[in-house]
């Protein structure tokens, strides 16, 4: 018989926070701050516990270790959650973000090229075009002092981004908040994160009206896609020499789709055109708006974004190149993640039993990384709770001591690492310089009454700002 080593602890030596009898912890991972009420949990019963959702058991770690580990035995040792698969399959959606094992490696490398940074600096006029589209919405309020709530524009920017990228339709939704595929769109994006993180799936047995419009959108939404499907399918039949050169993402798939032992069908080439939309859309626009948050409360930030800004002409940088300059512009984005990371939570379960970080986790565990908990540790940075973009600036970092970017898990880590965050990162950073250049930025609320709300990522609730044109 194998001994067991007593210092490896099993799920059932854990704390497991008070609930109620029949419910469990369920009441509280309802509350729209789940993530923040874990993270309390962490600090008060230690890194690793366990919740009950009615009758479900899920390990919760803030264990950086162990995070790590999970997110890098991936796709042998763990996987995401299946309940996940099961969502996304049951909306007709077969992406890279939720296959396993061999289907998803043969998604994800060609994914991963549609977004490489060569790739991103070919997309750039899409995005300066883009953001010169934002600005000008922008110099709408200031022009008339308007309070606004500036996320719905930071959404219509990343979708008319993104869609461009994805298949080289042009939205114009940040003036035209009418385009129907957009409004589509916001209908299937709430519903993901509610059907996830239902612990009965009601929706099977008595649909709601929020229901029966999911139904409609997404079918909506397939008809569009497949247009575009086909056209693109046209337009490499008549252009053959675009196989070489894909002008967008669902070119670049269709001609993979065209190789042996492809899994491009059109299931997946639809499902990935889709996860594009999904996975580049809020937690970009959220991290652009709690950017926002801090810069509103922080007018000498602004100012020394403006001056980094003045380094180029015009409002919006006019190539790729200026924006690797934007160092500082860059800095205050890092810092917001650390601070405000759109990805609080990530949900994993185990392929088989594993032991690590003197724990034993049993196959088919459902596993909730904490992913910004270590984040928030003086332990990795020093002030954690400080909001100090210099930190990230090399020169000028106070905190020689703890500085650990790789505790920073925002975008996830080992071979499923966020594909689009080079992608993302340029989107900030263009949005982020050209806002700054032109306009002084005012919160219109006090800051405590912004909220965090967890709808699958985390967007900021209440976030009301003024913009003033600024004196130059
Ligand atoms: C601030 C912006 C973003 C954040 C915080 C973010 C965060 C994440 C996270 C946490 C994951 C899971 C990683 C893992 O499992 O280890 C992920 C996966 C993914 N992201 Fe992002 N993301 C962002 C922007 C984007 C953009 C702009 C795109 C593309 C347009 C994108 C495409 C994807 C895809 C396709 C996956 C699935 C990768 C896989 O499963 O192999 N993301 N992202």
């Amino acid at each position: 018989m194998i001994k067991m080593d007593s210092s490896v602890k099993t799920l059932s030596d854990l704390n497991t926070p008070k609930g109620s009898f029949l419910l469990g912890n369920l009441k509280d991972f309802k509350k729209k701050n789940k993530h923040r009420i874990l993270e309390q949990w962490a600090k008060e019963h230690g890194e690793f516990f366990t919740i009950k959702l009615g009758p479900l058991k899920a390990l919760i770690s803030a264990n950086l270790e162990f995070n790590n580990t999970v997110l890098k035995q991936r796709p042998d040792k763990f996987r995401r959650l299946s309940k996940i698969n099961e969502v996304f399959i049951e909306m007709g959606f077969h992406t890279v973000f939720n296959a396993e094992g061999a289907h998803w490696k043969k998604q994800r490398k060609p994914v991963a090229e549609a977004l490489s940074v060569k790739k991103v600096k070919g997309y750039y006029p899409i995005i300066h075009d883009k953001t010169k589209q934002l600005v000008s919405k922008i110099e709408t309020y200031a022009t008339k002092s308007d309070t606004v709530a500036i996320i719905n524009d930071f959404i219509a920017f990343t979708i008319d981004v993104t869609t461009e990228i994805a298949f080289g339709y042009k939205l114009n939704t940040i003036h035209n908040k009418e385009d129907s595929f957009q409004n589509h769109l916001e209908h299937i994006f709430p519903m993901i994160n509610e059907r996830i993180t239902a612990p009965i799936p009601m929706w099977r047995i008595f649909p709601s009206a929020k229901d029966r419009l999911l139904k409609k959108s997404l079918k909506a939404i397939e008809v569009i896609i497949y247009q575009f499907i086909n056209d693109a399918k046209l337009r490499l039949t008549e252009n053959p020499e675009l196989k070489e050169t894909p002008s967008n993402f669902l070119e670049a798939l269709l001609v993979e789709s065209e190789k042996e032992d492809t899994v491009f069908d059109e299931k997946t080439l639809y499902g990935n055109v889709i996860a594009m939309l999904l996975a580049g859309e809020d937690t970009t626009s959220n991290t652009l708006a709690w950017t926002l948050y801090y810069l509103a409360q922080h007018p000498e930030i602004v100012q020394k974004i403006r001056e980094e800004a003045n380094s180029y002409e015009g409002t919006v940088p006019e190539n790729y190149d200026l924006i690797v300059d934007l160092k500082y512009t860059n800095a205050v984005i890092q810092e917001a993640i650390r601070l405000k990371p759109t990805t609080p939570m990530m949900f994993f379960q185990a392929n088989e039993d594993i032991t690590t970080s003197n724990l034993s986790v049993p196959k088919d565990t459902s596993i909730i990384l904490l992913s910004s908990y270590a984040a928030m540790q003086d332990t990795y940075f020093s002030n954690a709770e400080e909001f100090d973009p210099n930190r990230w600036i090399k020169s000028e970092c106070p905190y020689h001591q703890n500085h650990t970017p790789k505790a920073i898990k925002a975008f996830g880590g080992g071979s499923r690492l966020c594909p689009g965050m080079h992608l993302s990162m340029i989107e900030m950073t263009t949005a982020i310089a050209s806002i700054c250049k032109q306009f002084d930025i005012n919160l219109a609320v006090n800051p405590e009454d912004v909220e965090e709300n967890f709808a699958f990522t985390v967007y900021p609730e209440n976030l009301n700002v003024q913009f003033k044109k600024a004196t130059l």
